[in-house]
């Protein structure tokens, strides 16, 4: 197996207003594109080219890509419209050089995990699957579709999300990577949009396709919500989360230029970003500020993301709040969980209170 897939062109809307001048596997974690992560994990595991499957704000991969040199050949495939998942996927086989019979590696451009890349292709090609799917279990299924498996590993079928105690008939769920022999790849309908979770994981099994799954229960985690992304980044940093692009764990994690004052409190795995500043007296825990963010004197920023070149104002305590970028708050705010300030929105010197979890 040498080539793969990265699905990241979706609109990333559940991590608005981040996403709107960045997509989502760009923003940073632990001070990097989250794309990094997972293309230095896949290099790692022998994939020697990644075919980086966009849509949404495309020009930001191919710019960035354009620009670095991560030892791995990348080639951009851009759709002209969203494709959906499985659409994707069609429309990047264009651009793979694997054989009929080979193995390609597809995943999600929003999981962060430990998963065996290795591993998940070897028992694909022993038990010469046409597709195999990453499956993690997860505490409480009710959210997802569920994935259930024969005692061979087989995968019996693909339910919609349960909506009784009865449902759950496994904790097992797609875990956002799969390998795919290359000519099932080649059998997806071409040029229109198609889910591989709707459409055409329930198809192959409907025609009797070897469709396996790999329960793996390492790190996993997706990081479509504001709280999951802090969560994934500060995971990092703390060296929680496997990455080879993060090379030191800590309690935070300064970047190039960012100025702490000496009675700035920052912890927790947090990330300060280039250019950024803490000022006396403020708390950041658990947070990720991006390049040029400003935290000013004595203010408190909690499990919260502060967007590029946002200001926090003097004394303003945030928790669990998406900050977008150059917003700026004023000084003495508190803005609680589930708060989202648009980008270059001015919130005065006010106290809002939100109980609301978004
Ligand atoms: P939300 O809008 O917040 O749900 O996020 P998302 O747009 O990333 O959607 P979702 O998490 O369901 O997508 C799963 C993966 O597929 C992500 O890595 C997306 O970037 C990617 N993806 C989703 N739709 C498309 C598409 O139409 N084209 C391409 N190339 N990738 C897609």
């Amino acid at each position: 197996m040498t080539e793969a897939v990265l699905l990241v062109g979706g609109q990333g809307t559940r991590l608005r207003p981040l996403t709107i001048n960045t997509p989502k596997p760009m923003l940073p974690v632990a001070g990097v594109p989250f794309t990094v992560h997972q293309i230095l994990r896949a290099r790692d595991a022998g994939v020697t080219r990644i075919v980086l499957s966009t849509s949404y704000k495309a020009e930001v991969f191919r710019e960035f890509i354009e620009g670095s040199d991560l030892g791995i050949e990348i080639v951009i495939a851009t759709e002209p419209e969203p494709l959906g998942t499985g659409g994707a996927i069609r429309f990047a086989a264009a651009h793979l050089n694997s054989a009929p019979d080979d193995s390609v590696l597809i995943f999600n451009g929003d999981v962060l995990s430990g998963v065996d890349i290795q591993g998940l292709v070897k028992h694909h090609e022993d038990s010469n699957s046409d597709v195999t799917l990453y499956l993690t279990p997860v505490e409480d299924p009710r959210a997802y579709g569920l994935v259930p498996t024969d005692q061979h590993g087989r995968v019996t079928a693909f339910l919609e999300k349960p909506t009784s105690l009865e449902g759950i008939v496994t904790n097992n769920i797609n875990a956002g990577c799969y390998v795919f022999r290359r000519d099932v790849i080649d059998r997806i309908p071409e040029g229109r949009v198609v889910s591989v979770e709707r459409e055409t994981f329930p198809e192959l099994l409907a025609t009797g396709a070897l469709v396996s799954g790999v329960v793996d229960s390492g790190y996993w985690l997706d990081l479509g919500t504001p709280l999951a992304f802090v969560q994934g980044s500060r995971d990092l940093v703390l060296g929680h989360a496997p990455s080879p692009a993060v090379g030191t764990h800590g309690d935070a994690l300064a970047m190039e230029g960012a100025f702490i004052a000496d009675s700035a409190h920052v912890h927790g795995g947090s990330v300060i970003g280039r250019n950024a500043s803490v000022d006396s007296d403020a708390v950041v825990d658990g947070a990720v500020v991006f390049d040029k963010a400003r935290i000013l004197a004595g203010a408190h920023v909690r499990n919260s993301i502060i967007g590029e070149g946002a200001v926090v104002g003097v004394g303003s305590h945030l928790d669990g709040v998406v900050v977008g970028d150059a917003a700026v708050i004023g000084a003495g705010n508190e803005l609680q969980k589930g708060v989202r300030v648009w980008p270059g929105a001015v919130i005065g010197d006010l106290t809002i209170r939100f109980s609301s979890d978004g």
